[in-house]
């Protein structure tokens, strides 16, 4: 069901030091930075030949990523993003499994429909699932 690896997302404490980090020692193509209100954070897209990488920075009150900030202090990876063709469909198979599918599918960082699934049921790894 799960296609490409969309993006893998990293929370990080200082989004300048980080996106400056990743352009020049790592020499990846750094995008600016873009506020996504909706979602809480902050996001800076790098895009690599096979994938993308975003770092997230907390935006406003009662950012999802704060939370993770306060246990992880350095930073770390906050989730992986597979691509589905149908999220719908992806969904309902999920919730089949046993999986605990967090909310209703909602519009995602790049206007696509994502659902997220609980860590707890994926060996501890946040996961994210898009529609392309
Ligand atoms: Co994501």
């Amino acid at each position: 069901m799960i296609g490409r690896l969309n993006h893998v997302a990293i929370a990080v404490p200082d989004l300048e030091a980080a996106s400056a980090q990743y352009r020049t020692a790592l020499g990846a193509d750094v995008g600016a930075p873009q506020d996504e209100p909706d979602h809480g954070v902050t996001v800076v897209f790098i895009t690599l030949p096979n994938t993308k990488i975003e770092l997230l920075y907390p935006l406003g009150e009662g950012s999802p990523i704060q939370g993770f900030l306060d246990k992880n202090p350095s930073g770390g990876i906050h989730h992986v993003c597979y691509e589905v063709e149908d999220i719908d469909a992806a969904s309902a198979r999920l919730v089949a499994e046993g999986a605990r599918v967090l909310g209703a599918p909602k519009i995602g960082a790049h206007g696509k429909p994502v659902i997220f699934l609980h860590p707890k049921d994926f060996n501890g790894c946040l996961i994210e699932l898009e529609q392309v």
